[in-house]
């Protein structure tokens, strides 16, 4: 895909609310003319294939499942975020929550479904400190103390409400399905598995969900939910009011605060989704949608790319150009911990983070020769791994990127029994003791602080990019690295490489505390190594690899679909020509 230069006036600016269609002024010849270069304009706004990329085979063939049966992208989205609930345990699922980014053809309408979790009104801004003001070991990350209001079942039914063509009831089959005939256990699971294994074992929900006698089951052996099918069955009959009223929701609270957890009913009634407006920029030519607070993603990434505007990458030699990238990072993760939070609860100074000029001050700041110390800026705060993200388009050119989490693999480890839900630990993701290194060993600011009701900050970026000859949709899964791997992404599309080169390259990762490049293994060779450590800067080269990266391109000019899901997972991605 070539880098067009096309200068940012030239492009489309989208509608961010419908409007009204007006009816012909002058006659039927206008009218007629009027049709026809409608339809092509429609010809060239659809694709000549669907496309659905995510993180389980078994989810992607949810989303054909359904875009087959007559449903639009956002009808698949539910089937796919759905289907990962219950076939991806240790990444999403219904109790924790995601942001689902959405482009209609029709009128070019874009909006993020916020279905991200919420402190509990019970909450209060030191709950996971002791008398001594110091972190409680686990305790924002183990058991239902660690667990937000979940989001991701009230987003479903929002989605299946507002934007689907097709009834929750039918997009939600695919899932109940997974939930009630099984999954195999992979390679995977088992890690995953491994690693939570103690707080597994602690839940008996839990135990008897996702192990096998008190153990990791063994690779191939079928984890069957029946507690989890009969909950989205709920969901599917009464909407919302299926998990957040009656007797699940009963369920859950009781479950909660029977082992320690602080959850009300009240929490469930109060629980709403929001749409918010993406944030939006420019990079050479293209346009970059991507997710608004309560993610720092979409700020943090454009402030990154608005920086790179400043330079002719491509100019500079292999070590100066990771140099660069690491330093624009650095600057962009500081005001991440610095400034953002919940826009429902914080002041974000959103413009000037986004501005150019802001941009073009902070690059002044770079250096060419030498790493800048992260101690020489202010403040911190990155967090968790594990979470999920799959990408849609359908026939119609709808699209969909969708990143979801439980946070933690297998989330806090407790499921509620009775329920087979799973609850998140995401309340980790606010700072726990703002100012202070939480139990990462990171320190957190004011503006994420824990407050009741308040939505924790999160790294998800689901993203669109778009010039008049490309539409890419892109996210991963992978806690604080997340951004910096759609970073690492946009820049592939934008230099004109394929789809499997966006979501397989090497990567590395600076998040300005601690003050070190994290590097995949096999990512730098020696020489490259030798002379970023030349400029002052410390490599912290990791055992493994990280991301799972979900996307598609859709090539207009050669009316050419194609996706890849990342080989660093075991996810699909296929392509469906109409
Ligand atoms: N829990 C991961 C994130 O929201 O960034």
């Amino acid at each position: 895909m070539p880098n067009t230069n096309a200068s940012p006036a030239s492009l489309p600016e989208p509608r961010v609310k419908p409007t009204p269609g007006k009816a012909p002024a002058q006659g039927w010849s206008f009218f007629i003319f009027g049709l026809l270069f409608l339809s092509l304009v429609q010809a060239a706004e659809r694709p000549p294939a669907a496309a659905v990329a995510s993180a389980h085979p078994a989810a992607t063939r949810a989303g054909l499942e359904i875009l087959q049966a007559g449903g639009n992208a956002f009808d698949a989205a539910v089937a796919v975020s759905a289907a990962l609930a219950v076939v991806e345990p240790y990444s999403s699922g219904l109790g924790g929550g995601g942001f689902w980014l959405l482009h209609r053809t029709r009128d070019g309408y874009e909006v993020m479904i916020d279905g991200r979790e919420k402190a509990p009104l019970a909450a209060s801004r030191d709950m996971y400190l002791d008398s001594k003001g110091e972190p409680v070991k686990g305790a924002s990350v183990d058991g239902p103390l660690a667990a937000g209001i979940p989001g991701e079942p009230a987003a479903l039914a929002y989605l299946a409400k507002h934007y689907g063509r097709l009834p929750l009831k039918q997009s939600l089959q695919p899932a109940i399905r997974l939930a009630e005939e099984g999954f195999k256990v992979t390679p995977h699971y088992r890690r995953m598995a491994a690693f939570r294994l103690d707080v597994l074992r602690a839940s008996p929900g839990a135990a008897k969900q996702f192990l096998l006698n008190s153990q990791v089951p063994p690779v191939g052996h079928i984890i069957r939910q029946p507690d989890l099918a009969k909950t989205l069955r709920a969901l599917a009959l009464k909407g919302k009011a299926g998990f957040y009223e009656g007797e699940v929701a009963q369920r859950l609270v009781q479950e909660s605060r029977r082992h320690g957890g602080i959850w009300s009913l009240a929490d469930f009634r109060q629980y709403r989704v929001k749409e918010r407006k993406p944030v939006v920029g420019r990079y050479r030519g293209w346009r970059i949608v991507s997710a608004a607070p309560p993610s720092s993603g979409g700020v943090v990434l454009l402030e990154m790319l608005n920086m790179l505007s400043a330079k002719d990458l491509n100019g500079l030699k292999p070590a100066d150009r990771v140099h660069y990238l690491v330093e624009v990072m650095r600057r962009a993760y500081a005001d991440r911990a610095r400034w953002l939070g919940d826009a429902d609860y914080v002041q974000m100074p959103l413009q000037r983070l986004m501005s150019m000029a802001y941009a073009r001050q902070l690059a002044k700041s770079i250096v060419m020769n030498k790493a800048t110390p992260s101690s020489s800026l202010d403040s911190v705060r990155p967090e968790g791994h594990d979470t999920t993200h799959f990408s849609i388009l359908d026939k119609d050119g709808n699209r969909v990127a969708a990143t979801l989490s439980i946070n933690y693999p297998f989330g806090s480890g407790f499921v509620a029994e009775g329920t087979g839900v799973l609850f998140n630990d995401e309340m980790d993701d606010f700072s726990i003791k703002p100012g202070v290194a939480n139990v990462y060993g990171l320190v957190g600011a004011e503006a994420n602080a824990i407050a009741p009701g308040k939505r924790m900050l999160s790294s998800m970026s689901p993203t669109f990019i778009e010039n008049p000859d490309h539409v890419g949709i892109l996210g991963t899964p992978g806690g604080s690295r997340i951004i910096t791997m759609v970073l690492l992404g946009v820049l592939e599309a934008v230099e004109g490489r394929n789809v499997e080169t966006w979501v397989s390259r090497p990567r590395f990762h600076h998040q300005y505390l601690p003050d070190v490049i994290q590097v995949e293994p096999g990512a730098f060779d020696a020489g490259l190594k030798a002379a970023l450590e030349r400029k002052g800067h410390v490599l912290d080269v990791k055992r493994r690899p990280w991301g799972n990266m979900q996307a598609i391109h859709w090539d207009r000019r050669e009316q050419r679909v194609e996706a890849a899901s990342d080989p660093r997972g075991m996810g699909a991605a296929q392509v469906e020509p109409h």
